[in-house]
């Protein structure tokens, strides 16, 4: 795991924006994962800014969704179908047939979840899988106890996460109560992760995930098992990292060909 400390939120987005860059100009058919809620959004912002001033094009690109909300209609306020619309897809030159979030209006739900995993295998597997953590460990959807093993399912979110996610909904008893995920297993299945975490209120499940033992308490602590992810964190997410000098000087003192910056 590579920890990679940034002053800010914006900074260590303008980081993100480039790796997943990288992954766009030199894959011939790039497949992104993709993450909503509000830690990657200026990282979308940036990569907008690179479509329209430095020509950053995406249509080649294939992207998948960690998630979306079971029973929400794609055009709802609250959908992560909406939030990906509003601040990337609209924005760029993304073939719309080949943007996927899981459909929480499918009948066949295990059906619906089982294709959806064939869709990332058939488009060749992802590249790079953008991730947030959730302030328990989790990662998309996963809750704490989810299985090491588990696949794209259906997932039952506990009150703290609804709550957490309760912004475009306007209270969380309005936030459904089930959702589909991508599992943890099929996140550990991308080539390369890109985690972020910003703010004092993640530097605890941060410290887990990085530092703490692997256990399904912390989802995200399976990361430690991953071949290649790189954690962008801020200060505050950072404060609770009893080696972050040593991530420092690591950083500090890479060669250029394996810097974005
Ligand atoms: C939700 C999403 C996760 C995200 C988490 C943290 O639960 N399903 O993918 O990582 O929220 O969100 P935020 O980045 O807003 O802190």
């Amino acid at each position: 795991m590579e920890v990679i400390i940034k002053a800010t939120q914006e900074e260590a987005c303008r980081l993100g924006a480039r790796i997943v860059a990288e992954v766009v100009r030199t894959r011939p058919h790039p497949v992104l994962g993709l993450a909503t809620g509000s830690s990657p959004l200026p990282l979308y912002r940036e990569l907008v800014r690179l479509h329209r001033e430095e020509g950053l094009s995406f249509a080649h690109v294939s992207t998948f969704n960690l998630d979306e909300y079971v029973g929400l209609d794609p055009a709802h306020p609250g959908s992560f179908r909406t939030c990906m619309e509003e601040n990337l897809f609209r924005h760029i030159d993304l073939p719309r047939d080949r943007a996927h979030l899981p459909d929480g209006l499918a009948k066949d739900i295990p059906g619906h979840c089982a294709e959806y995993e064939r869709m990332i295998a058939a488009a060749g597997g992802i590249d790079l899988q953008l991730l947030g953590i959730g302030s328990d460990g989790h990662l998309a959807f996963n809750e704490p106890s989810s299985s090491f093993r588990s696949r794209t399912r259906i997932k039952t979110l506990w009150t703290e996460t609804r709550r957490a996610n309760a912004g475009p909904f306007g209270s969380p008893e309005k936030v459904p109560h089930h959702c589909l995920t991508m599992g943890l297993g099929t996140i550990m299945d991308a080539r390369r992760c890109l985690l972020l975490g910003f703010g004092r209120g993640k530097a605890q499940a941060v410290r887990d995930m990085v530092e703490g033992p692997v256990t399904a308490s912390c989802p995200a602590s399976l990361l430690q098992f991953h071949e290649h992810t790189i954690v962008v964190v801020d200060e505050e997410a950072a404060s609770l990292l009893q080696h972050r000098d040593y991530y420092r000087e690591v950083y500090a003192g890479k060669p250029d060909w394996q810097r974005w910056e």
